[in-house]
């Protein structure tokens, strides 16, 4: 049988920026086959549950998971299809397909300088780089209890990190910065957390295995500053759970917006889900306002590492640089002199762009 890829479109801006994608998918890989399904609150709304048993049949039948966005608006929480919505679908997903990698790369297109809130020579001096941030551990799936002591509720998350744990994400990350430039920034908060001392334990340790690499370590505050002081020192930056989650929004916003960044998750098998790292803004669903460029190189991402279609990749990242270089801008990163494209608008741009560069495939 033909290995499908699963499409979970999921809410608010998922399924419209998803829609975009899969017709740039229809032209860089028209022979891919794709099945849809359920999650998040218009899975709940359906079945009753935000992450069906269907949609973990058809997960566990793929070659790979292509995501769009879970949850609902802020104020309707307390409803039963948004509450817990993000817990029970994304983050269940993650634990189902024991996702523990997570790649968010941060790229600085030249078009966008006038976007970015970096001063000009700052954004110049930029280069791309990489968060790796663990996804299995950590305050997110430490035990969790509400309870009543001393007639006052009180709520708690444990963080928490065993080696293994650590140590899965050190040598995807030592082995990530040998192929780049041989730099590797460890956030934590070891300063204060004893599951970021072990984190910075083990880093250290598997440093020995790596010795072309220099590894430094940034408490996660410090981080937050350097991002928007000296952004130009990053090259690969590793980092747990929590951590990487806040860090890798505020760094998406360097090159201009949220909108832009692409993420991977893989398990220890190699098996890839691709999302973008935004949410689901409820606030702009149904508009076609949302920028569909963290989508689509989301599916660019798992053309890449899921089925080795380097040039695929590649092809659509010139597509959407050159769209960019052209002066077409969602509202994200509209700003004056360009032209303001809604979503289906820019990714026609892009596509009329795919089909130049697929037709001369040797400059590629
Ligand atoms: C992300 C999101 C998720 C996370 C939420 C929706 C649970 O913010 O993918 O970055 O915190 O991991
Ligand atoms: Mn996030």
């Amino acid at each position: 049988m033909k290995p499908y890829v699963a499409i979970l479109p999921g809410d608010g801006i998922g399924p419209e920026v998803m829609a975009h994608t899969l017709k740039v998918a229809e032209h860089i890989a028209p022979d891919l086959t794709f099945k849809t399904g359920l999650i998040g609150g218009v899975a709940f709304k359906e079945t009753g549950q935000h992450f069906p048993k269907a949609t973990a049949d058809l997960i566990d039948g793929s070659a790979a998971v292509l995501f769009g966005a879970v949850g609902g608006p802020v104020e309707q929480q307390h409803k039963p299809q948004w509450h817990n919505c993000e817990t029970n679908s994304i983050l269940a997903l993650r634990q189902h397909l024991q996702l523990n990698i997570n790649l968010r790369p941060v790229h600085f297109y030249p078009a966008l300088a006038l976007t970015s809130p970096l001063k000009n020579e700052r954004f110049a001096a930029c280069n791309d780089f990489v968060i790796l941030r663990e996804l299995a551990g950590d305050i997110y799936f430490g035990d969790k209890s509400t309870v009543v002591e001393n007639k006052q509720k009180v709520a708690r998350d444990v963080a928490e990190y065993n080696e293994g744990q650590i140590k899965s994400i050190a040598h995807w990350a030592f082995k990530l910065a040998s192929k780049r430039r041989n730099h590797l920034i460890s956030v934590d908060k070891a300063n204060v957390l004893q599951s970021s001392q072990l984190w910075r334990q083990v880093m250290e340790e598997t440093a020995t295995d790596y010795p072309n690499v220099k590894l430094s370590h940034q408490l996660v505050d410090n981080c937050a500053m350097q991002l928007i002081l000296k952004p130009e020192q990053f090259d690969v930056i590793v980092a747990g759970n929590l951590f990487g989650d806040i860090i890798s929004d505020a760094a998406s916003a360097l090159p201009g917006s949220l909108g832009l960044m692409p993420s991977a998750s893989f398990n220890p098998s190699g098996f890839g889900l691709y999302e973008p790292a935004g949410g689901s803004a409820p606030a702009i669903a149904g508009t076609d306002l949302a920028n569909p460029m963290a989508q689509i190189l989301s599916l660019a991402l798992m053309l890449e590492h899921s089925f080795q279609r380097h040039q695929a990749a590649r092809a659509t990242h010139m597509a959407i640089s050159q769209t960019l270089d052209d002066g077409y801008r969602t509202s994200d990163i509209f700003c004056h002199g360009t032209q303001l494209c809604s979503g289906q608008a820019f990714t026609d741009e892009v596509i009329h762009r795919l089909i130049q560069i697929t037709e001369k495939k040797n400059d590629i």
